[in-house]
């Protein structure tokens, strides 16, 4: 028997509860009845605060609701999306190849010399034997993890652990221990228990952290956690999505900033950020990628990456390397306005990369309102966060800086958001969620 209207699911799980029956229901019951903690507000926000739609070349200043706005919400840390350099190389490549070349997964038949050489040069920047190319950086990182651990490992891993690192475990059968944000006394005491687990197992221990967190800004403690390595005896894996590009002296990574590359076993970037493209790569030790190339499913049964994404990737890992200015620019951007609000009374956290949260505390309708206002009267964008995935009271307005912003643009920010703190702290704004028809 299947139910499927609100009022007999309701009385379904009565009826589960009161006599332990159950009843089937219809699976799709879930999408009217609730639509998650984000879903929930979709009549109020869709298409201004969830779904915007940003029109225009990708830059500082971009169209939003037919008006021109400074735009700080995107990972386009070295303003490569719209380099005329980059565009033409990805025409070029679209043009000789099409998007559909290579068809099929690179074991069956997705393999190419361009692939190969991304590879290889990939491997060599980041100062790794070898690298893998993977098609998105979340599924990348789900299947890494799949594919290296089985019930006898265990993973320790950091709270504030990215979706797909989390997604990535919820595929492992053996234990996981988690560890609070970058709580170093408390990640030995995780170390201790995945220790004795393990020799009792006879299994092996994985630790995962990221490079650059990219809500709050604040680094992986990379020195800190290799230095336990020798001591418990694991592997370690750094998801650096915001860090690759932007951080270390030729902006190799995080790694490359703690000066730990050698220590890090297995360094994950993507292409979504400073790369300005998409898919993104794996890279360690020869033979863990000869293994994770055979094991990992997210690239053995899924299309090889299309050519215009390759060749782009290649124009771009370029000019990321020999073009430093690019980096130095994005540099002095964040400097600035990290600098600047800070001068202005604001909380930007521990940040230490370009990733710029600004802490402001109120409900979720007064983070609405600061949003519209932000954008109708400042035309300003960014993102926000708030509760469920920030603490309750907390409103995170996440500002990146990018090598395209100007410092006009950093100083006019400046201002607006030390105008808005104002008005929050004078309670000019209501908590009601703000008015978007
Ligand atoms: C820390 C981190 N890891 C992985 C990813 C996923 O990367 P991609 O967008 O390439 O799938 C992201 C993207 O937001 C990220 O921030």
């Amino acid at each position: 028997m299947q139910i499927s209207n609100f009022s007999a699911y309701k009385s379904n799980s009565y009826l589960c509860k009161q006599f332990k029956t159950l009843l089937t229901v219809d699976i799709f019951n879930k999408c009217t009845v609730n639509l998650g903690p984000l879903g929930q507000y979709a009549d109020q926000t869709e298409g201004y605060f969830m779904f915007p739609k940003l029109e225009g070349e990708i830059s500082n200043k971009m169209m939003f609701k037919g008006k021109e706005r400074l735009i700080w919400s995107l990972n386009n840390y070295l303003g490569l999306a719209n380099h005329p350099d980059v565009r033409k190389a990805d025409a070029e490549a679209a043009t000789e190849f099409g998007m559909a070349y290579p068809m099929g997964a690179r074991m069956m038949s997705g393999q190419t010399v361009y692939h190969e050489q991304l590879e290889r040069e990939l491997a060599s920047f980041v100062k790794r034997e070898a690298a893998y190319l993977l098609n998105y950086g979340y599924q990348g990182m789900v299947s890494v993890i799949n594919s290296l651990v089985d019930r006898k490992d265990v993973i320790v891993y950091d709270s504030e652990a990215h979706a797909c690192i989390i997604d990535g475990m919820r595929l492992h059968f053996g234990k996981r221990f988690v560890y609070p944000h970058n709580n170093i006394e408390n990640l030995e005491i995780q170390l201790r228990r995945a220790k004795k687990l393990s020799e009792l197992n006879g299994g092996g221990i994985l630790v995962i952290t990221e490079g650059v967190y990219g809500m709050s800004g604040d680094l992986g403690k990379l020195k800190e956690i290799t230095d336990l390595k020798q001591k418990y005896d694991f592997r370690l894996l750094v998801d650096d999505a915001h860090g690759f590009g932007t951080m270390g002296p030729t902006g190799a990574g995080t790694d490359e900033y703690f000066g730990v590359q050698d220590k890090v076993d297995l360094y994950f970037g993507t292409f979504a950020k400073s790369m300005a493209g998409i898919g993104g790569f794996i890279a360690g030790d020869k033979q863990v990628i000869k293994y994770l190339m055979y094991n990992m499913r997210s690239q053995i049964f899924a299309k090889s990456l299309p050519m215009p994404m390759v060749i782009g990737a290649l124009k771009r890992l370029e000019m990321l390397r020999n073009q430093p200015e690019h980096r130095e620019k994005l540099w002095k951007i964040v400097h600035a306005l990290q600098d600047g609000l800070k001068a202005k009374g604001l909380d930007i956290g521990n940040t230490e990369s370009p990733v710029t949260p600004v802490m402001l505390y109120g409900g979720v309708g007064e983070a609405t309102q600061i949003t519209f206002d932000l954008r109708e009267n400042y035309n300003i964008f960014c993102s926000i966060v708030s509760y469920p995935v920030v603490p309750k009271g907390v409103i995170l307005l996440r500002l990146i800086p990018t090598a395209v912003h100007t410092l006009a643009d950093v100083e006019y920010t400046i201002n607006a958001f030390a105008e808005v703190k104002e008005k929050l702290d004078q309670k000019k704004y209501s908590t009601d969620m703000a008015d978007i028809s």
